[in-house]
């Protein structure tokens, strides 16, 4: 029986090579604290585009240097970036991956200089600053600023966009009860909730016309906040505006305790796939090309997101192509010499 986790994906005329894609996660590395991509960025993602990922998405990636988790992400605020952005996504190609951006606002959780913002003026903890509660106009231009983000990932020539709305940042927090406790629009109902996620979602398909990606999390661990229902209404909402998939995940918009095991955020991705009857990336823990193979063939997920195996070991596609007897070429300056 052949591979089904290597077997192409295609969505809006782009295509992966396989469903292995590189979950973002942050290097800070950007020690100039000025959001320019590095060499290490460009090591780092092109060795795991070289080990045979089908798409890779960078790191949480600032659409202003407020909206930063540290001082050493990597950002989008200004055409500065375009180069360096288009070099990383260059090498990343070179090697037969596609290649994505996940755009982001840290809302509450920065720990970046400069302004601390969220919804309401609620501390994620006492070790956090308490951000200033947003007006329509920061809303608006916080919107905006997703939007110039993405017309910049294009121009850096990138494939795939991803929009950061998990985690407890900026967009996580308007969604949750939890961190909004708004009363005007944006605030109250589901629907209010939602209402920022969906401006941005609508700006970023206004200048973008290819894959895009929202990365949510579905389990917020604690009493009072989102349930499965408000989830599936988010994704259907998301899926109207143009979403193409949502990214899977749980967790961090207020501090609590998760306990992982093996595929432990795949019922989300699942029941999101069923209910609102759209594509879903699988992530969190899955470390076996079997488990990967399995949530595939099973129609569980359309992607699997692989985050920290990755960082071990960034051949991991081609060990798991020789487990499950799949055929992944390997890069083409390899070939000589190789019997
Ligand atoms: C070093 C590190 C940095 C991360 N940074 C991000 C990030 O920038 N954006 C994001 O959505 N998730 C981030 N994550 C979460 C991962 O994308 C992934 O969802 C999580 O690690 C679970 O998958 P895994 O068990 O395969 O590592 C990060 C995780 C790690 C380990």
């Amino acid at each position: 029986m052949s591979s089904m986790l290597f077997t192409p994906y295609e969505v809006r005329g782009v295509r992966f090579r396989n469903r292995i894609v590189m979950s973002p996660m942050c290097m800070y590395s950007c020690e100039k604290r000025d959001g320019k991509v590095t060499p290490w960025h460009i090591t780092h993602y092109a060795s795991r585009a070289a080990g045979g990922v089908g798409l890779i998405v960078l790191e949480a990636t600032a659409v202003v240097p407020e909206g930063r988790i540290s001082n050493e992400d990597l950002g989008v605020w200004s055409d500065e970036h375009i180069s360096g952005l288009r070099d990383v996504a260059d090498a990343c190609r070179a090697a037969g991956a596609r290649i994505g951006i996940q755009l982001a606002h840290a809302g509450r959780k920065s720990r970046a200089d400069g302004r601390i913002v969220g919804p309401s003026a609620v501390p994620f903890d006492g070790t956090y600053r308490t951000p200033e509660e947003m007006s329509e106009r920061d809303i608006a231009e916080a919107v905006a600023a997703f939007r110039d983000g993405v017309v910049r990932a294009k121009a850096a020539g990138f494939d795939v966009v991803e929009i950061h709305a998990a985690h407890g940042y900026l967009l996580n927090e308007f969604l949750s009860p939890l961190a909004n406790r708004r009363t005007d629009g944006y605030g109250g109902s589901r629907e209010n909730r939602f209402r920022m996620l969906g401006e941005t979602i609508l700006a970023v398909r206004a200048a973008w016309d290819g894959p895009l990606f929202v990365r949510l999390s579905l389990n917020e661990y604690a009493e009072g906040g989102n349930a499965t229902e408000d989830f599936v209404y988010f994704a259907r909402e998301a899926k109207a505006l143009g979403a193409d998939l949502i990214d899977c995940s749980s967790g961090g918009v207020v501090p609590a305790r998760v306990e992982a095991y093996p595929g432990y955020q795949v019922p989300y991705a699942e029941t999101i796939r069923r209910e609102a009857d759209i594509a879903v990336g699988a992530v969190g823990l899955i470390e076996e090309p079997a488990f990967a193979e399995h949530l595939i063939r099973a129609g569980r997920a359309d992607l699997v997101f692989l985050g920290r195996e990755l960082l071990r070991n960034p051949y991991w596609p081609q060990h798991a192509a020789k487990a499950l007897k799949a055929e992944l070429p390997i890069p083409k300056q390899y070939e000589r010499g190789w019997t």
